[in-house]
């Protein structure tokens, strides 16, 4: 069957400050291009959700369609706008996607319908209380999810359907499905596929693209 990759990418970058995010160049190359390419040639199609009013530049070999409100909304669309078999959601956010991990969540989705990249976690969690230290939650068996994740296509379109009609609100599309009870197989991600999001995860971002365009 086909598989298509999916990229939110109509996140305005608020927190970043620097226009649409998924538009912003880190040593040249936008966080989007860099996406589109780190998947291209491991899928059949590539599906990008865009901020109204902004197209896709010409080089980048995807398909753009118009996000919507939220990053669950995006991704709700991307869905409808695909036939494939298998898909693969990617913020644009996280540019240095490594190809061991894509091929990692493809080899994983047939178990359960379900794989996302996540790593476990590294640093001591407190829960805060008024902005005090409120006890420790033992980090044992917890990971920090990532993506991209991967689904069968109907799984996914089934738990957006519910979530939408339930008013249900998610940050990521694995908890979604899993909310259907279906269970969602974790597969080593990469520290290099870190999100995007305040302004010093730019000087990161630059410091990761020295050596990965290299
Ligand atoms: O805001 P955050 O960084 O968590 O967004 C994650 C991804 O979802 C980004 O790539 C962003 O462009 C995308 N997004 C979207 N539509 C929205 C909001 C965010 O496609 N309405």
């Amino acid at each position: 069957g086909r598989t298509a990759a999916l990229i939110p990418a109509a996140g305005s970058g608020t927190r970043l400050g620097l226009g649409p995010k998924a538009f912003v160049e880190v040593a040249g190359r936008s966080l989007l291009a860099r996406s589109v390419a780190a998947l291209a040639p491991l899928v059949d199609e590539v599906l990008v959700a865009l901020p109204e009013g902004l197209e896709l530049p010409e080089d980048l070999p995807a398909r753009a369609i118009v996000g919507g409100p939220t990053r669950q909304e995006s991704v709700h669309r991307l869905l409808r706008a695909t036939s494939a078999e298998i898909v693969l959601v990617h913020d644009a956010a996280r540019p240095f996607l490594p190809t061991n991990v894509v091929h990692a969540l493809l080899e994983a989705i047939p178990e359960t319908g379900a794989a996302t990249a996540a790593l476990p976690v590294a640093d001591t969690l407190v829960r805060g209380e008024g902005g005090r230290w409120g006890g420790v939650v033992p980090r044992e068996g917890l990971w920090a999810v990532q993506t991209p994740q991967g689904f069968r296509r109907e799984l996914l379109l089934r738990a957006h359907q519910a979530a939408h009609e339930e008013g249900f609100g998610a940050t990521d599309d694995a908890g979604l499905v899993n909310r259907l009870g279906v269970p969602v197989t974790l597969v080593p991600g990469d520290a290099r596929l870190f999100k995007v999001t305040a302004p010093g995860d730019l000087a990161l971002a630059h410091a990761v693209a020295a050596v990965w365009d290299a």
